[in-house]
């Protein structure tokens, strides 16, 4: 028989893991509810095929020598947005979902163009400059 200071224990222990896991959970869901398009820098440009947005209008570009994703926007057949996928609060990683970005740190939200809608944060994302070239999209980590 536990003591109820064991039952409060393993309680406590087991809600909190539930916790842990329902978040996580739910962070990847919203995550790789995404499609995520790995690619290589060259010369501080980031080149992504159109046809990565077949079927989303949204891509999280991923590059291991760019400390941060960036969320890719397609605006209109010309037009694409990069959204640097850190925060302007405290720079930690922000999560991107079909409808905006969010960080858990401190509950931030911005909008795809990385605008903020609830503070603690108060300047937008940082956005990069974008061009399309021969069913590429470029994206100029210098701009
Ligand atoms: S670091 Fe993102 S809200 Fe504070």
């Amino acid at each position: 028989m536990k003591t109820r200071r064991e039952f409060l224990k393993d309680t406590c222990t087991t809600c909190l893991g539930t916790a842990f896991l329902g978040f996580t959970f739910s962070q990847l869901t919203s995550c790789s509810s995404l499609p995520i398009y790995k690619t290589n820098l060259s010369q501080k440009m980031v080149r992504v095929p159109v046809a990565n947005f077949a079927e989303s209008n949204l891509v999280i570009v991923r590059d291991l020598q760019v400390p941060f994703d960036i969320l890719l926007v397609k605006k209109s057949e010309t037009e694409y947005n990069a959204v640097y996928m850190k925060c302007s609060h405290q720079e930690n990683p922000v999560t991107a979902t079909k409808t905006g970005l969010y960080c858990s740190s401190h509950g931030s939200t911005f909008d795809l163009d990385g605008n903020v809608t609830k503070e603690p944060a108060l300047k937008p994302l940082k956005k990069f400059k974008t061009q399309l070239q021969e069913n590429q999209i470029l994206i100029d980590l210098n701009s």
